[in-house]
C-alpha cells in the first residue's frame, strides 16, 4: 500500500503535549494526524493517506449514519524504557477486523495493509506515545475503524467504504486504576443472539449495551455483565471486556466463544496463565456457578480483561435478587496482569513473539 503523508502545519506544542501525556485519561485527547483509505468495487482500496487530524465531511445520506454498517478495533502502542515503541499482536487485531468485515458485509482490508496503516500513524505521531515512569500503564490507544461512507439510503452493503485510524494517548480506563470494579447483572437486556453480531467488533453492539450500562450506573456499579440471549443462564462478557473465573485449585475458566467478542487479551491470558502452570478451560459458565462458587469459596477470584482496561479484578456482583460478594482474593489476577504488562512494556522476555517494533 502506497501511503501519501501531509503533515500538520500546527503540531501540538511541547508544553501542551507534556500536559496531555502527564494525565491522558481515556479517549479524550487525539494525536496530530489520522490515516484514511477508501474502497469502491471498481478501484478496490485506494488513496491511502496520512493527513492532519480533523473533522470529516460526510454526506447526511451516508449509509453508516442510518444502518450502522461499521466496525472497529482497539489496540495499543507502548514505549519501552529505551525509548523504542512497540505494538502488541497487531496481526491479531488485523485478523479480527477481517472477521468483522465479513460479518458486516464490508470489504476485507488485507491484514498487511491494516498493520502497515497503524504502524505508519504511530510512526508519524510517535511523540504522543507516553513514556512510563514508575508504575504507570500509559500507552497510545489506537482506534482503527471502517464504515459505509456511500451516499445511498437503500439497504444493501455499501459500495463506498472508508477505513481510518486515529490515536489517543491513554492512561487507566477506570479512574480507580486496578481497584476491583463492581458489576451489575442485566437480566433484561442481552448483547448477542444466535446468528447475531456478538463476535464482531461493531458499533451496534456497543449501542445496544448502553441502556444496560446506564442501569449499572443507576445501581451504583461500574460495568454491566451480559448473559446469553438463548437461555439467560450463562455468563458472556461485560460491555467492553471478557471475563475470567479462578478456582481454589488454581484452575481458570473463561466463557467460550461464539457470541462473545474474542478478545486478544483473553487469548493472550490463556497462553500466559498456561505458562504460569494454570489449567485454563473455555466453556459455558452459568451465573449460578458464580453465585455458588463465591459462597462456597471454590471461586477465589473473578477478573475482567481487555485492551483498554488491561486486567481488572471484579468485586461484588449486584443482581435483582441480591449481591454476590467480592471473591476472597485478587492475587493471581494481579500476577497475570503484571506478567502481561511486563511483556507489553518490554520488562519481560517476549517468549510468544507478540511484540512488533514500530520505532
Ligand atoms: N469484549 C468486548 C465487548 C470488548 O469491547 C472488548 C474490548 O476490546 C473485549 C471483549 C476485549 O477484547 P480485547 O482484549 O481484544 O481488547
Ligand atoms: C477496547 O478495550 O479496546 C475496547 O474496545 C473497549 C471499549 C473502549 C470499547
Amino acid at each position: 500500500m502506497q501511503i501519501t503523508t501531509t503533515l500538520t502545519s500546527s503540531p501540538t506544542d511541547d508544553a501542551r503535549l507534556a500536559e496531555i501525556l502527564e494525565n491522558p485519561g481515556f479517549g479524550t485527547h487525539f494525536t496530530d494526524h489520522m490515516f484514511t483509505v477508501e474502497w469502491t468495487p471498481t478501484d478496490g482500496w485506494h488513496d491511502a493517506r496520512i493527513t492532519p487530524y480533523g473533522p470529516l465531511t460526510l454526506d447526511p445520506a451516508a449509509a453508516v449514519l442510518h444502518y450502522a454498517q461499521e466496525i472497529f478495533e482497539g489496540m495499543k502502542a507502548y514505549r519501552h524504557d529505551d525509548g523504542s515503541v512497540w505494538m502488541f499482536r497487531p496481526e491479531a487485531n488485523a485478523e479480527r477486523m477481517v472477521r468483522s468485515c465479513d460479518r458486516l458485509a464490508l470489504p476485507e482490508l488485507p491484514a498487511d495493509d491494516f498493520v502497515q496503516a497503524v504502524a505508519a500513524l504511530v510512526e508519524v505521531d510517535q511523540r504522543f506515545v507516553p513514556s512510563n515512569s514508575g508504575a504507570g500503564e500509559k500507552s497510545l490507544y489506537l482506534r482503527p475503524f471502517m464504515f459505509a461512507s456511500e451516499k445511498f439510503l437503500g439497504v444493501r452493503p455499501a459500495e463506498h467504504v472508508t477505513f481510518m485510524v486515529i490515536a489517543s494517548p491513554a492512561g487507566a480506563y477506570f479512574k480507580g486504576g486496578a481497584k476491583p470494579v463492581s458489576l451489575w447483572l442485566t437480566e433484561e437486556y442481552t448483547r448477542a443472539g444466535r446468528g447475531g453480531m456478538g463476535a464482531a467488533k461493531t458499533g451496534g453492539n456497543y449501542a445496544s449495551s448502553l441502556v444496560a450500562q446506564r442501569e449499572a450506573y443507576a445501581h451504583g456499579c461500574d460495568q454491566v455483565v451480559f448473559l446469553d440471549g438463548q437461555e439467560g443462564k450463562y455468563v458472556e462478557e461485560l460491555g467492553g471486556m471478557n471475563m475470567y473465573f479462578v478456582f481454589d485449585d488454581g484452575s481458570i475458566v473463561t466463557p467460550e466463544t461464539g457470541t462473545i467478542l474474542e478478545g486478544i487479551t483473553r487469548s493472550s491470558i490463556i497462553e500466559l496463565a498456561g505458562k504460569m502452570g494454570h489449567h485454563v478451560t473455555e466453556r459455558k459458565f452459568a451465573i449460578d456457578e458464580w453465585r455458588d462458587g463465591v459462597a462456597s469459596g471454590r471461586i477465589t477470584e473473578v477478573f475482567a480483561c481487555g485492551t483498554a482496561a488491561v486486567v481488572t479484578p471484579v468485586g461484588a456482583l449486584r443482581t435483582k435478587d441480591g449481591d454476590v460478594p467480592a471473591p476472597a482474593s485478587t492475587d493471581l489476577t494481579m500476577r497475570i496482569r503484571e506478567a502481561l504488562v511486563d511483556v507489553q512494556f518490554g520488562r519481560a522476555d517476549d517468549t510468544f513473539g507478540w511484540m512488533k517494533r514500530v520505532v
